[in-house]
């Protein structure tokens, strides 16, 4: 019988819990602080991960948020739709403020879907198409890219060092796809020898960085390190379980760091579920707690809900703990790290949505069909607020009174602890409880 090796590392999922722009950027960036490797597993650059450290801000849209750790290992795993194009632009900014970007360091899976020009076309012309049914995709290819995979016709990253292949590949994704051109969206066709000789040059410089991710994750636990797995938009827009059809392209559920890199499930020992302390929502789609008011527009100005790919403005409103216990159940959280407490302050009450109403039934959990949650009724329960500015605080002990209550009624109705509370964007600004 074959000897199955023994991890001795774990395998840490950061993944969010609401619509995303939780601030996992910066949780991963804490705790890979311990790790030998951060993993993307899922989307691509429609996420957007803010870091800030000693006051810097750096965004990164692809390179997985472990890169400010001189030393740490960063993957792209083959769950990810990977635009080479944006990457080469990510690694010269990281580069031009003196991060090792190198191959030994950056790698890339061999099986990384690679978004092509005509993938963010297609996108374009789709949401064109659809008018006043917009999906409110960012427009970046990355649905168009995931379809090519499942139809199993994807450009794929191990293909840039065989050019021969690739431009091979990328006239059969054309042949179709110039008919939908011309046919249905009246574009011009695309000529495949221009976008392989577009795209050559990046093919050409990515090459060095092409690995096999799923081997580097088992050696890097192997030696005992850490791997964190990070993911990208949130469990409400996982392509399966989220508000359909307003959802994002993949899984973004914690068991997808499985399937999206290639190590086994029994290695993620630890899932930490990124919960903001309100929630926000980028786009169309139901939102059952969302605010039009005044506290509407005071989670959006204190919290700078502003996306940092898009910069489109977030949609804001209350805490839904019904939404939360969803993502709970399909996730298996074993801690909870809350960001964003800081922007709650000078709310003189909270409201935490506790269960909804809908067609005459109370529900813990969101009804299951298609468009219930536009429908909902959401039940409130109402807290204390706070006044304090608590931006400088590093002690639960310190925390007014009323910001522990809240804490403790997310931790009693997930039953799940916050091991984390972020109180401001800054590495520094976060209570770490033992
Ligand atoms: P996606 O993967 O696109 O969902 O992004 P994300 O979850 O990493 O969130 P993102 O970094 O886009 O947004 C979080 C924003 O909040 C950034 O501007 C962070 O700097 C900021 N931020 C993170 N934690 C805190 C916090 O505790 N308080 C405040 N005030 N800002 C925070």
């Amino acid at each position: 019988m074959a000897e199955r090796s023994v991890a001795a590392g774990r395998g840490i999922v950061v993944h969010g819990a609401q619509w995303g722009d939780e601030g996992k950027g910066k949780i991963v960036d804490l705790l890979t602080e311990n790790a030998h490797a951060v993993v993307r597993f899922q989307g691509g650059n429609n996420a957007g991960h803010t870091l800030v450290v000693g006051g810097e801000k750096t965004i990164v849209h692809l390179i997985p948020s472990g890169i400010l750790h001189p030393g740490t290992a960063c993957l792209v795993g083959n769950g990810v739709v990977l635009d080479p194009e944006v990457l080469c632009r990510e690694m010269d900014m990281l580069a031009a403020k003196g991060v090792d970007v190198s191959p030994k360091r950056l790698k890339i899976s061999k099986k990384t879907q690679v978004i092509m020009p005509y993938h963010r076309l297609l996108d374009g012309a789709r949401e064109t198409l659809r008018a006043g049914a917009k999906i409110g995709t960012t427009g970046r290819g990355i649905g168009p890219c995931y379809e090519d995979k499942m139809a199993r016709i994807g450009i794929r990253a191990g293909d840039f060092a065989d050019p021969e292949l690739l431009r091979a590949k990328i006239e059969t994704a054309l042949v179709e796809k110039n008919a939908l051109f011309a046919n249905l969206y009246g574009l011009e066709a695309v000529d495949p020898a221009a976008v392989f000789e577009a795209v050559l040059p990046v093919a050409e410089r990515l090459t060095p960085h092409l690995g096999d991710v799923s081997t580097e994750i088992q050696k890097a636990l192997g030696a005992g390190g850490d791997v964190l797995f990070e993911g990208a938009q949130g469990t409400h827009l996982d392509i399966d379980h989220g508000t359909y059809p307003f959802v994002t392209s993949s899984n973004t559920v914690a068991g997808q760091a499985s399937a999206g890199s290639g190590c086994a499930p029994s290695v993620l020992s630890r899932i930490v579920a990124v919960v903001k302390a309100y929630t926000t929502r980028v786009g169309s789609g139901p939102f059952p707690t969302e605010l039009f008011g005044t506290v509407g527009d005071y989670l959006q100005s204190q919290g700078g809900e502003f996306g940092a790919t898009t910069g489109r403005r977030r949609r804001c409103g209350w805490l839904d703990l019904v939404l939360l216990r969803e993502a709970a159940r399909l996730s298996g959280p074993t801690e909870i790290a809350l960001t964003k407490l800081d922007v709650l302050s000078g709310l003189f009450e909270l409201k935490l949505c506790i269960g909804y109403r809908y067609k005459g039934k109370v529900y813990e959990y969101p009804p299951q069909e298609e468009n219930a949650l536009e429908h909902v009724e959401p039940l409130y329960e109402t807290m204390p607020g706070w006044d304090e500015d608590i931006t400088g605080l590093t002690a639960w002990e310190d925390l007014p009174l009323a910001a522990r209550e809240y804490v403790s009624r997310i931790e009693q109705a997930l039953g799940t602890r916050c091991s984390l509370l972020s109180v401001g964007p800054d590495r520094r600004q976060t209570i770490v409880r033992s």
